[in-house]
């Protein structure tokens, strides 16, 4: 029986082209620069515990999907923090500090850029404070109060945090480390871009860059795509196809796409991607993405547990990976595509395709990657 069909239909809920697309090199390195991106490699790479997370095939998926080569950069295995946004957040206090011990850090977080910034500022012995929402988890604030941080938890949603976060900032002339850009604020952000940027630098020198086709991003404000849309602007010659993939709840990408502008979504429901549940697209990513970005397709929650199970006893891989809920949305996008005849002619998938999906996260929150795996 074929690990996908077993009567199970793989959903998603849109997916739209993009009319203004065109790859402009120069655009986006003007909004990311070579330098920026070659800085930050040269930083992280030296940091102890660096090491390079693995690339590992997802070769009995791409036989069932009659792909040539499907690769899943497994950020489960980033420092101790299992999850890409090491690589920001870490950065960004480092690049801000610039050494001086009295400086407190602050941010407001879903989790795991938050554990970035306090594991960041305990590296350097600086204090840190992280505004939480209610909505995040208790294991994911408990994480971040083992490295150290001082977490205060907010009520209302992730906005409400950040509000809290910078006013309680500006009174006490804490440095805040935010991974989103707004107007008068792009420098911070831009670090924690930069930092993401080392994910692409890795992929390069893991595999031969000009093999890659297709590659999935999950977007939440955009940082993490913006950053890898950069890194292929970096490092790669052959531009491959960009597909995002957000929740169905909080497709603030594919909206802002469609109007050819930012377009603000108020989230009814947050999602069980919990780290992509974002309302609107941060503006250094949405400079690089709004042209570079050829597809967008949004997802309803309906797939991710079951794709992580896939994935954790090895059904479409030889070996078991840890993914969290942010890891599943690529695969779902990518299988999802593949089986529907329109998108897949439209996507040109065939058995030539090599697809680079980004695994962004492992069991960050221990308690419910059980819960998901289990059902
Ligand atoms: C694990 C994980 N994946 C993806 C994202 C989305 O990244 P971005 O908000 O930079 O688009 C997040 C955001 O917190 C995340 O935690």
């Amino acid at each position: 029986m074929s690990i996908l069909s077993n009567g199970h239909l793989w959903k998603y809920t849109e997916f739209i082209e993009n009319k203004n697309y065109s790859f402009n090199k120069a655009k986006i390195l003007n909004s990311l620069s070579v330098k920026e991106i070659d800085e930050a490699y040269s930083s992280i790479s030296s940091w102890k515990g660096y090491s390079p997370t693995p690339l590992i095939e997802l070769n009995k998926l791409a036989k069932e999907l009659n792909l040539s080569k499907i690769f899943y950069k497994d950020e489960s295995k980033r420092f101790d923090l299992k999850s890409f946004k090491a690589l920001g957040g870490a950065y960004a206090v480092e690049k801000i500090t610039k050494g001086n011990k009295d400086i407190v850090v602050a941010t407001a977080t879903a989790g795991n850029h938050g554990r970035s910034v306090a594991w960041g500022a305990r590296r350097l012995g600086l204090k840190c404070k992280i505004f939480i929402s209610e909505f995040v988890s208790e294991a994911r604030g408990q994480a971040m109060s083992a490295l150290g941080a001082e977490v205060i938890k907010v009520k209302g949603n992730y906005e409400k945090s950040l509000i809290e976060c910078i006013k309680k900032s500006t009174e006490n002339d804490w440095q805040i480390v935010q991974d989103v850009a707004w107007k008068d604020y792009m420098i911070v952000p831009k670090f924690t871009m930069a930092g993401y940027t080392v994910m692409m630098k890795e992929i390069v020198d893991q595999i031969k860059t000009d093999q890659i086709t297709h590659i999935i991003l999950q977007a939440g404000v955009g940082g993490m795509a913006g950053a890898m849309v950069a890194g292929i602007a970096r490092y790669l010659k052959k531009i491959p196809e960009i597909i995002v993939v957000e929740p169905d709840s909080a497709a603030c990408v594919m909206e802002s796409i469609k109007a050819g502008k930012i377009e603000k979504i108020d989230i009814e429901r947050e999602s069980l991607m919990g780290g992509m549940s974002c309302g609107e697209v941060s503006l250094v990513p949405w400079e690089i993405l709004e042209n570079s970005v050829k597809y967008c397709i949004s997802l309803p929650d309906d797939d991710i547990a079951k794709t992580m199970k896939l994935l954790g006893n090895s059904s479409f891989s030889e070996e078991k990976i840890i993914a969290g809920e942010n890891s599943a949305p690529g695969v779902i996008c990518l299988i999802t595509s593949c089986v529907d005849d329109k998108i897949r002619e439209k996507l040109k998938l065939s058995f030539k395709s090599n697809i680079l999906v980004i695994g962004c996260e492992g069991d960050t929150d221990k308690q419910m990657y059980q819960k998901l795996i289990s059902q």
